[in-house]
């Protein structure tokens, strides 16, 4: 029989879910020195995204399906209690009492390599919520629920990661102003390479912490340094410059490897981007493992530069076109 045209579809057919992604981040230069409040510049990374799906069922718990864990979310491990933390903040923005929620959380975002996993994860899931509920926040209450989110589960964070996840735009981060989005329209790739290791990047902020007070003068030198690459890269990306913004890459790294906070399979795949006639290369985040990051001429070149690089040990690889950006 044909359905009407004013008929509804039958009620026991249609369960709603909702649905909501996000998608991962590289800092293309400046990290570390942002610390010191120079600028850094950060990019989304859409080829590397997480999806929520979430439904409610007549259930005493809400229950998590991910990568790292499934079953009830009071049973989780400590490393989801972000996630805990911004069920409990949408629900009571949204004054919903008594829902539980199965939630399936489905991510290609490694996890621990500075490109923003966990607070990806975290938008996925409010903006799954906000689908599922029909609840209209703005951008700043949705960075509101996962900063606080996010400071549960790693004691600090600058909320660089929450906006990069969250938006289409390259930003310029500055501790002491607010974020300047700024557009690519530079023919060049970018390959980003996982090393296969966790970052460190609280290890690193804090050795460079230290070697600071021991020679003060080569540390507030570099950052200095480094604050210069970012901001000749900013007039390097405005001209379409893409050999002067790989050259700029590099020395940045050499900066980041004479702060301590390389290591040897880093350099490794930095150097391997390099033999690979990559136009810069460099690492990428916090740094002691994590990700690198490579410029190429253009699409073909960065395809080129990744079967390289994941032929050199990395396990897997993500192209960015700075064409579209
Ligand atoms: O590893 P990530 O992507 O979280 O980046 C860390 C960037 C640092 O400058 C090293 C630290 C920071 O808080 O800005």
């Amino acid at each position: 029989m044909q359905r009407h045209e004013h008929e509804p579809f039958k009620q026991e057919i249609y369960r709603p879910i909702g649905i909501g992604t996000a998608h991962g981040k590289v800092i293309l230069m400046g990290e570390h020195s942002v610390v010191y409040d120079f600028p850094a510049i950060a990019l989304p990374l859409p080829a590397a995204n997480v999806t929520v799906r979430l439904e409610q069922l007549d259930m005493k718990n809400h229950y998590i399906d991910s990568q790292i864990y499934t079953g009830p979310l009071h049973h989780a491990p400590n490393e989801l209690n972000n996630l805990k933390k911004a069920i409990n903040l949408t629900l009571s923005s949204g004054q919903i009492a008594d829902a539980r929620l199965r939630i399936w959380i489905d991510s290609n975002i490694p996890i621990g390599r500075g490109m923003g996993s966990s607070a990806a994860v975290t938008v996925a899931l409010v903006r799954a919520m906000c689908h599922y509920f029909n609840l209209g926040l703005s951008d700043s209450q949705l960075a509101f629920i996962v900063n606080q989110a996010e400071v549960i589960a790693h004691d600090q964070t600058s909320g660089l990661d929450t906006l990069l996840v969250s938006t289409d735009s390259p930003i310029i981060y500055r501790k002491s102003a607010s974020p300047v989005p700024i557009q690519f329209n530079m023919p060049a790739t970018l390959v980003v390479a996982d090393s296969g290791m966790e970052g460190e990047t609280k290890l690193a902020v804090s050795k460079v912490g230290q070697l600071l007070e021991k020679t003060p003068r080569f540390v507030t030198n570099a950052m200095q340094s480094i604050g210069d690459y970012v901001g000749q890269a900013l007039v390097a990306i405005k001209q379409n410059n893409i050999h002067d913004l790989g050259r700029l890459m590099t020395y940045n790294h050499y900066y980041l490897n004479q702060l301590g906070v390389s290591n040897p399979t880093i350099d490794y795949l930095v150097n391997r981007a390099w033999m690979s006639d990559a136009l810069g290369a460099k690492l990428t985040g916090g740094g002691l493992g994590g990700c690198v990051i490579a410029l190429a001429r253009d699409y073909r070149h960065g395809q080129f530069i990744q079967a390289e690089l994941l032929q050199a040990g990395a396990v897997d690889s993500w192209l960015l076109d700075l064409n579209t950006m």
